[in-house]
């Protein structure tokens, strides 16, 4: 199982925003969206072993099960859609909003508490980390990292047990640190 946990620190809440404005009004959830599709989908398919957690602004998660997951294609504005569900069925007082797509009012600390439990290995992700090339990784393994914004110094804190782990030198965008990290993993199981 590979995990990953993206914060996102300016996203919607509620699920009150057009899915034709997922980087205005609904708080660049485009990132977020963008971040979901690289880590389950391939060419032709959904990596079924995979799960997203989505930390909304510390208060809320969506988290995304790849083996029960329906409806997921490509572009950010069905995957917007999908979170946008999963927003309103919070506020229903439901915890799922489409198949393999549940949501609660949790925090990072929240998430974290839960894969320590499950014995997951957790990392974070930081070009300042030891090079991910250098270590042994085994599965169930989570990736932590951010969206377009640094850790808040309260995440830092959660996070500052963890080891870090660097893609290379550039710093680069959250959705495009994911398929890097599935490509190291893929190779060593190839
Ligand atoms: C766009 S960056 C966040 C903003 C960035 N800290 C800044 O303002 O310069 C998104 C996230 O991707 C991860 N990241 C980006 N480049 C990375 C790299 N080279 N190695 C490991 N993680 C990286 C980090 O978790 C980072 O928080």
């Amino acid at each position: 199982m590979r995990i990953f946990v993206v914060t996102g620190h300016t996203a919607a809440i509620t699920p009150d925003f057009p899915l034709d404005d997922l980087p205005g009004s609904a708080g660049r959830l485009d990132i977020l969206a963008r971040c979901v599709t690289a880590a389950f989908c391939t060419s032709h398919g959904i990596r079924r072993y995979v799960e997203v957690y989505l930390v909304l602004r510390d208060q809320v998660t969506v988290r995304f099960e790849g083996a029960r997951l329906k409806r997921l294609n490509p572009d950010e504005r069905s995957t917007g859609a999908l979170i946008k569900h999963a927003l309103q069925a919070l506020r229903e007082g439901r915890s799922e909003g489409t198949p393999g797509v549940s949501v609660f009012q949790d925090g990072l600390e929240g998430v974290l508490s839960k894969l320590q439990a499950q014995g997951v290995d957790c990392y974070v992700l930081d070009e300042n980390g030891r090079d991910i090339r250098t270590i042994d990784l085994r599965e169930p393994a989570a990736f932590i990292l951010s969206d377009h914004l640094n850790f808040t110094p309260h995440e830092e804190e959660l996070l500052s047990g963890f080891e870090r782990l660097s893609l290379g030198p550039v710093v680069l965008h959250a959705d495009h640190c994911i398929p890097l990290v599935h490509n190291e993993l893929d190779r060593r199981l190839a």
